[in-house]
């Protein structure tokens, strides 16, 4: 038998992320891209949702995050899409990103996830 728990975790130094700079943090197996936009930390997941490009190594322009495979954006504070992929003439429709709640604790950012423990 399994339970699920809520928790948040520690993934870095606020001081590490100054505002308009991302930073990638693993939480298990999972990749989040955590971002601070004019001093507010946001988290979304890492892998792009069109064809799992790592959001991390893209732009961040205000909000926005630029993908660096197809150039799909997505707005950090929410996980939305907001621009599709381009690909020649073409822009193709993409899914939201996964999206997590951050708190910030003195100088710690953490990072709100669901776990699964027991047997
Ligand atoms: S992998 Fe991100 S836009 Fe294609």
């Amino acid at each position: 038998m399994s339970a699920h728990r809520l928790s948040f975790t520690k993934v870095g130094k606020a001081s590490e992320i100054p505002p308009g700079s991302m930073k990638v943090v693993k939480i298990g197996e999972q990749e989040i891209l955590v971002a601070n936009v004019d001093g507010v930390f946001h988290a979304i997941a890492n892998p792009c949702t069109h064809a799992g490009g790592k959001l991390s190594e893209g732009t961040l322009k205000g909000a926005v995050v630029t993908c660096p495979v197809h150039g799909s954006q997505f707005d950090v504070r929410t996980g939305k899409s907001v621009s599709g992929s381009k690909f020649m003439f073409m822009r193709s429709k993409v899914g939201d990103a996964a999206s997590f709640e951050v708190k910030v604790e003195g100088d710690d950012v953490l990072v709100f996830q669901r776990s699964v423990w027991g047997m």
